[in-house]
């Protein structure tokens, strides 16, 4: 596995289904069904709204600050596996205060989670609060000012859920509040929505990355843009395939068109729980439609590194880790992480 940076995953998308059910039990909180094949076989999706009706409904499961840790430690526990070794994981914290659960749990339980994952895997974990953007832009600013007594516990801001009809417009005074307070800034947009969501994201939000981001591509202007600008996008293939949001065969992703194009990407997982799997799944999926090979693969963990929010001092350490994997398997050296 090369070593890499995961910039695109929802921690409250990670709930597996074991987990699923022992929190259910343990908080006394009834699933539409205890069958773990038919809470499975609830993963069929045709669109995005789909997939986040059934989230929404699972995370209540979520209540105390044990469960959002052991959450957050189940999954760097897995990422590890797929080679992450930084994480910028999202959360959505309207989800859990709409049902009562004060900031202070969400956000004490997954920084302990990180804590730990720290000690116990050697994983750089940090937190992104996402604004859900269904519940609009006011919501949006009283949920940052509600988070901000907890300012250290998380790096940025970024913008999920529904997007078609929730335009990035809407949440620029949640976002032009978190850059006066030093936060970075990422956004959905262009996942089910147009290039025109894209371009908001990037001019009126200022948005640093563009998660998923795949409808660039039918805007040359605005890929040209995200190439001169050198704005990282984060793309999701098997979330993209639950969801349709691209062609169910991975040989006909816009991924290595982004690529060749020279946009700055990188392959994350989304919600693993729900897609079919994490990073490592994701990377496979890729090979088996011919879409990455061993250079590739090297060149998507680089890009990913390069579009943290790591300082120089941890890009520079997590280079050096790519350099020795691409030495230790034969690889060429990816570009990005060339220089010492
Ligand atoms: N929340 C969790 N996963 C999401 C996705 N893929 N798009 C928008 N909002 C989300
Ligand atoms: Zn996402």
């Amino acid at each position: 596995m090369w070593p890499t940076a995961e910039l695109h995953v929802h921690i409250e998308g990670t709930l597996e289904v074991p987990l699923l059910l022992r929190l259910a039990e343990r908080n006394g909180i009834d699933l539409p069904t205890t069958d773990a094949d038919r809470l499975r076989s609830r993963c069929s999706f045709s669109r995005l709204q789909d997939f986040l009706d059934v989230y929404y409904e699972h995370l209540d499961v979520l209540r105390t600050e044990q469960d959002f840790c052991e959450l957050m430690l189940a999954y760097l526990a897995r990422a590890t596996e797929s080679g992450v070794r930084r994480a910028e994981i999202f959360f959505d914290p309207q989800s859990h205060t709409a049902r009562g659960v004060p900031m202070a749990v969400v956000i004490g339980g997954l920084s302990d989670g990180i804590a730990r994952g720290r000690e116990a895997y050697g994983i750089d974990g940090a937190l992104i609060l996402c604004f859900l953007r269904h519940l609009g832009g006011a919501a949006a600013l009283a949920t940052l000012e509600e988070a901000l007594p907890y300012r250290d516990a998380f790096i940025g801001v970024g913008l999920d859920s529904s997007e078609v009809g929730f335009p990035p417009s809407l949440f620029a005074d949640a976002f032009q509040r978190a850059a006066a307070e030093g936060l970075r800034r990422v956004a959905h947009a262009g996942e089910e929505g147009g290039p025109d969501y894209v371009w908001e994201a990037l001019d009126v939000l200022g948005a640093e990355r563009i998660d998923h981001g795949i409808r660039a591509l039918e805007d040359a202007e605005l890929m040209a843009a995200l190439r001169r600008r050198a704005v990282p996008v984060t793309v999701c293939p098997l979330s993209n395939r639950a969801l349709r949001t691209a062609p169910h065969d991975l040989a006909e992703h816009p991924l290595p068109v982004m690529f060749d194009e020279g946009l700055v990407v990188s392959v994350h997982s989304d919600d693993p729980a729900y897609f079919g799997g994490y990073l490592d799944a994701n990377m496979a999926a890729l090979r088996d439609a011919g879409v990455v090979d061993d250079a590739v693969e090297g060149e998507l963990a680089a890009n990913a590194v390069a579009s943290s929010f790591l300082g120089t001092e941890g890009k520079r350490a997590l280079f050096a880790e790519i350099r020795a994997h691409a030495e230790a398997i034969g690889a060429p050296v990816p570009s990005r992480a060339v220089a010492g």
